[in-house]
């Protein structure tokens, strides 16, 4: 047991360091979570208008997932889960910033890959498609956590899938102001200033 908090407290660790806000800093545009929804993901990076700073956001938000996974699996599948989990609660709570992070949908991402390819291409076929036909990032990450434990239970990756569904409540959650825009159509779209 110490052994598998050893291994959510690395995955912590990687995964409290906020990209986004790093990123943003460097290249000076002040701090992102002043603008648009506050938040320190990609999407939110995206308003800055600075299209590469978001999609490093985005890679490097979810490598960070990925390499925890990875890293850990050399001491067991049960490790590598216990890190993927790390990566995600340090992405949402970090540490640095008060414990004030984002909402987890690239880490989330990011954790899939490591752990299930063909779970990691239901969620991009399925945000794609949201966001195709509605443009909102937040509805798109909201579809496609409740496709991933769904694919992954069918996949026959049981323990896989229970720590994903775990997440996908997490990320539910962390969209609360989100999901309220959503409803009262306010939120705002992929790409719009804010
Ligand atoms: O990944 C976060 C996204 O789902 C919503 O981001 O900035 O619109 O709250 P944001």
């Amino acid at each position: 047991l110490p052994a598998l908090a050893a291994a959510l407290v690395f995955g912590y660790l990687l995964g409290s360091i906020s990209f986004g806000l790093i990123l943003t800093r460097l290249a000076g545009l002040g701090d992102v979570r002043s603008i648009g929804s506050g938040n320190i993901g990609a999407t939110n990076v995206l308003r800055t208008g600075n299209k590469k700073l978001a999609a490093a956001t985005l890679l490097l938000d979810a490598l960070k997932g990925t390499a925890a996974v990875l890293l850990a699996w050399r001491w067991g599948p049960e490790f590598a889960l216990a890190a993927g989990f790390g990566a995600f609660l340090g992405h949402l709570y970090p540490v640095w910033i008060g414990f004030k992070g984002g909402k987890g949908v690239a880490t989330y991402l990011g954790v899939l890959i490591g752990f299930a390819w063909q779970g990691a291409l239901v969620f991009a076929a399925v945000w794609l498609a949201v966001a195709f036909v509605t443009r909102y990032s937040s509805l798109s990450a909201l579809i496609a956590a409740v496709a991933v434990p769904v694919a992954l239970y069918f996949l026959g990756l049981r323990d896989v899938a229970l720590l994903f569904a775990i997440m996908s409540v997490i990320v539910f959650i962390k969209h609360r102001a989100n999901i309220a825009r959503l409803l009262n159509g306010t939120e705002g779209k992929i790409g719009a200033k804010g």
